[in-house]
């Protein structure tokens, strides 16, 4: 059953408050559910403009502020609950938010993966404790138990300080991160043996409510750390930027059967209908006035002088652009694919209008004798169409947005022309070997790996954990509001929300 927006929204500000757990809109473990859209590349979102929300989320709940320091998820009054979705999935990744927790006793602050079978993995931070951060996860949705969630130090106030609170999501292991702290690592076969390990395509969400409402269940006020007083407010907790890196790559995760289980899961090739929002959104439109006086002198030289033809010389200095990625170190190799075939795209359409210009154009010989090469492809540099002393060269056309970050396995398997044009490192590394399907890239280097602390290793496991006193009619932290739809609910039914 799936009402609209609108009317939940509505009815969330009449009956308020109005509290699913997590939901989701079809789960694939009981029904056949569209596919998953995917990310399909690593992309730091700041969250200063409204844009960036727009663009790639849902607002499922409530409304935002956006400023130049970040986006404010505020509770106003009782009810309010603003919070997004992402519209793309990952499907093994990593998850960094830099956030601010909001203050007040029973709110919380929430980062959130959740996947359409309620696979989940959490942070949440409880606005009367301003020392700790809960981790927490779910798998399959199961919740016949609460001894999940473990709670960190966060370092200095997380209400008063921006933190970086990282998920890092393979198949072998789980790790969260606070900062560049390793607190927790769950091993697959720690979750119920895998069975209960998430491992399906997931959402971020991020969002706020008021765990400690009146009208919620006494465990989940319990949890909150309290009733809630409204008349204290407004509480806000601000994000600043979300780094979300897709480990997988292609246009949609889709389901091939009900189990649930990670290999069950297919990645679609082709192209990420996010990315290219994303790469669309960031990518200045220069008229082509300004994209011919970016270009190095030299290089104009060499288009007046007509030699080679304004698609070498362009195609070029794209080529450029990846050595220049190149020398940023080999984390950068993987430049966005995308955007680079954008570029290269609107490369050809400005050489042929220099070319209507008389500036120069196409070399058809060129073309015929050396095929792709003259299309910009790096070619054999014997036979490069890149004159002699270039590579020393900065071209500063086109730049790269400088927060565009870079994945660790190639982002587009189906096309040979990007692994072309950006083959002038793979030249001289192993080759790329393309295998979109669940994979665990190892090589990830986020941090103290040293400081590795076994789940439910030293830190508290309280909250809710151990506490057989209100396990019973104890909601599992429910981490979001109703968002746009709320079948199937987790947890007991007279845990204190609403059921529509
Ligand atoms: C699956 O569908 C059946 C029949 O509609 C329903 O009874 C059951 O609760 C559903 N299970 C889940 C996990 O959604
Ligand atoms: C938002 O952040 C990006 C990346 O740091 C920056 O380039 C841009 O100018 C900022 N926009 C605003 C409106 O602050
Ligand atoms: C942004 O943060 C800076 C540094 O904390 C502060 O000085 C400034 O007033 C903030 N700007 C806004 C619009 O809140
Ligand atoms: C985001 O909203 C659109 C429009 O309502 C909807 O089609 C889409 O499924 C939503 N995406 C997610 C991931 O919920
Ligand atoms: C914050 O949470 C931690 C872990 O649950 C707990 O040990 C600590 O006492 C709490 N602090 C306050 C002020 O409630
Ligand atoms: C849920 O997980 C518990 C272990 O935490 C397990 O005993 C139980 O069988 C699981 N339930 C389902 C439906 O998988
Ligand atoms: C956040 O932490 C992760 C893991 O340590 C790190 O990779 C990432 O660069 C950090 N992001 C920011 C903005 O500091
Ligand atoms: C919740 O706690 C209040 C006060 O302690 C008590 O009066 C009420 O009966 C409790 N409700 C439930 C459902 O346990
Ligand atoms: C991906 O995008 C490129 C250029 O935008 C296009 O040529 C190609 O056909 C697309 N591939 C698919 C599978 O849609």
């Amino acid at each position: 059953m799936q009402l609209s927006l609108s009317l939940l929204v509505g009815a969330a500000a009449l009956v308020a408050p109005v509290f699913a757990q997590t939901w989701t809109t079809c789960n694939p473990m009981n029904e056949t559910c569209p596919n998953d859209p995917a990310l399909g590349i690593s992309h730091n979102f700041v969250f200063n403009t409204s844009e960036t929300v727009t663009n790639s989320f849902n607002i499922t709940a409530g409304s935002l502020v956006y400023g130049t320091n970040g986006t404010e998820f505020t509770i106003n009054k009782k009810g309010d609950s603003p919070t997004i979705q992402s519209q793309f999935y990952i499907f093994w990744g990593s998850v960094s938010v830099v956030m601010k927790a909001a203050s007040g006793q029973g709110i919380i602050s929430s980062i959130v993966l959740e996947s359409d079978d309620l696979d989940e993995v959490d942070w949440e931070f409880l606005g009367g404790n301003g020392t700790h951060a809960e981790t927490n996860y779910f798998g399959k949705g199961n919740t016949t138990s609460y001894d999940r969630a473990i709670y960190y130090p966060s370092g200095s106030d997380n209400r008063e300080n921006f933190h970086n609170y990282t998920v890092h999501w393979t198949s072998d292991q789980l790790q969260w991160y606070i900062d560049s702290n390793l607190v927790r690592t769950l091993p697959y076969a720690a979750a119920y043996n895998g069975y209960n390990y998430p491992q399906t395509p997931m959402t971020v969400r991020l969002g706020i409510w008021a765990g400690g409402d009146s009208e919620n269940s006494n465990g989940t006020i319990e949890w909150a750390g309290g009733l809630t007083d409204y008349s204290k407010g407004p509480y806000t907790m601000v994000v600043q930027s979300a780094q979300i890196n897709d480990f997988s790559t292609g246009s949609a995760y889709q389901w091939t059967d009900k189990t649930g289980s990670f290999s069950s899961i297919k990645a679609i090739a082709g192209n990420s209908t996010a990315a290219e929002t994303i790469v669309k959104a960031e990518t200045p439109t220069l008229s082509l006035a300004q994209k011919w006086s970016n270009l190095p002198s030299t290089t104009k030289i060499a288009v007046y002088a007509g030699s080679g033809g304004a698609a070498a010389i362009l195609l070029a200095a794209l080529t450029f652009v990846c050595i220049r990625q190149r020398r940023a170190g080999r984390k950068e190799r993987e430049d966005y694919n995308a955007k680079v075939e954008k570029e290269r795209e609107e490369a050809f359409r400005d050489q042929m209008e220099l070319r209507e210009k008389g500036l120069g154009g196409w070399d058809k010989g060129a073309f015929e004798k050396q095929g792709e090469d003259a299309l910009g492809g790096w070619g054999d540099p014997r036979r490069s169409h890149v004159p002699q002393g270039y590579v020393t060269d900065e071209p500063t056309l086109p730049k790269l947005p400088s927060n565009v970050m870079v994945k660790e396995v190639p982002s587009r398997v189906n096309s040979p022309a990007i692994t072309r044009s950006v083959s002038p490192i793979s030249r001289h590394q192993t080759p790329f070997i393309v295998n979109p399907v669940p994979q665990s890239p190892r090589g990830w280097n986020g941090g103290n790996q040293g400081g590795m602390i076994q789940d439910a290793g030293n830190a508290y496991s309280g909250g809710y954990g151990g506490n057989t006193n209100f396990s019973n009619n104890f909601s599992r932290s429910p981490s979001f509001p109703l968002g746009g739809s709320v079948s199937p609910q987790r947890g007991p039914s007279n845990s204190g929300y609403q059921r529509f």
